[in-house]
């Protein structure tokens, strides 16, 4: 449980901004938009059963439902009803009430366990579901990682998501994405954890020092030179403690918990990353991020100006790390004092 501040004693009444009028198909979510706006602090039961157009002992019985589904939902007979504490495993309703909260727009599908977030994104839109949309999973049996590599995923608080585009642009037009996505979750985890220890590493990686924090994965279909599908994949190291790991990983990784010192509430965060990622979307797509991804990545990148050995399927160059061009390829500097570029590379590390 990630726990909000107590607010026992300021009674507030929700403001109506932020809320939808309407009453939607999920009176689950609605409850819960009006208990995250008043928190930490009380929503007179009188005032939720006004504005669901239902009975007190409905509301009651509705807030029974939610704390079976794992929220702390505390209740004082004469202040209303609060939301304590956020469960660590994703409750659906919640995420959409977070959604409204922070203004994110999107379908979103969540599951216990999935094989692959990703996986799931691509039968989504095979099926023709309506892009964008989120996919959330607690756990993932089959986690896929970059080239063809596995990508555990314990329960216990993770981000697993992916988010299913249908861009139908030129492939072009979208080749830096997951480095752009990249600068744009590292900056925001920076203002969030106050850490500026926390870096890109080319290509798709998030690392704190030298323990990864989360990896990235497009998977994209394309037909005739345009991208018809994409799906981006980030698995985000949150909640879950080291304990849930093999050991041999656990000492290359970081969560955001064990970086801030307190358990880190699942549904606002992973609500939050969901909204850069649908921006960063939107920018690579208009074109916006062109011109400022070079610097950018040089601000944030782990290994630039660090000496470098690359390994490809063909060759191993030892060099100096110079950051990215224009087309997002891994800049080295080679002693002889010509640069090379890899479009992808099989290991990257510093020496
Ligand atoms: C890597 O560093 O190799 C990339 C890892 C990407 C993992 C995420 S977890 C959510 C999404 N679903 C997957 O199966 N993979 C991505």
């Amino acid at each position: 449980m990630s726990k909000y501040p107590s607010g026992k004693r300021k009674k507030v009444i929700p403001k109506k901004t932020g809320i939808r009028r309407e009453i939607d198909q999920d009176p689950n979510t609605f409850v819960l938009r009006l208990l995250l706006n008043a928190a930490p602090y009380y929503v007179s039961g009188s005032i939720i059963a006004q504005k669901l157009k239902m009975s007190r002992v409905a509301v009651w019985s509705r807030i029974d439902k939610l704390r079976k589904a794992g929220l702390t939902i505390e209740a004082s007979q004469n202040l209303g009803y609060r939301l304590a504490a956020e469960p660590n495993n994703f409750n659906a309703s919640l995420i959409r009430a977070w959604f409204d909260q922070i203004g994110n727009n999107c379908n979103v599908f969540v599951y216990d366990n999935t094989d692959s977030t990703n996986a799931e994104a691509e039968r989504l839109l095979t099926n023709g579901a309506n892009a964008p949309f989120a996919v959330l999973a607690n756990q993932q049996a089959h986690g896929r990682g970059r080239r063809g590599r596995k990508w555990f995923s314990p329960a216990g608080g993770n981000l697993y998501l992916s988010l299913g585009f249908r861009p139908d642009v030129q492939a072009l037009k979208l080749r830096n994405f997951t480095l752009w996505q990249g600068i744009n979750i590292c900056k925001f985890l920076r203002d969030f954890t106050g850490s500026d220890k926390i870096k890109v590493k080319w290509p798709n990686d998030i690392y704190y020092e030298d323990k990864k924090i989360a990896g990235m994965l497009t998977e994209a279909s394309i037909d005739c030179e345009r991208i018809k599908t994409l799906i981006f994949g980030i698995g985000l190291n949150i909640n879950a403690p080291a304990n849930n790991y093999p050991k041999k990983l656990k000492r290359s990784l970081m969560t955001i918990q064990s970086l801030m010192g307190n358990q880190i509430r699942l549904h606002e965060l992973s609500a939050m990353i969901i909204k850069i990622a649908l921006k960063s979307y939107i920018q690579t797509k208009n074109g916006e991020s062109e011109n400022l991804l070079i610097d950018q990545w040089q601000g944030l990148d782990a290994f630039y100006g660090k000496k470098v050995k690359v390994t490809t399927s063909n060759e191993t160059v030892l060099g100096r790390a110079e950051g990215i061009n224009i087309e997002g390829h891994f800049k080295v500097k080679l002693r002889n004092g010509r640069f090379k570029y890899f479009a992808s590379v099989e290991d990257l590390e510093k020496i």
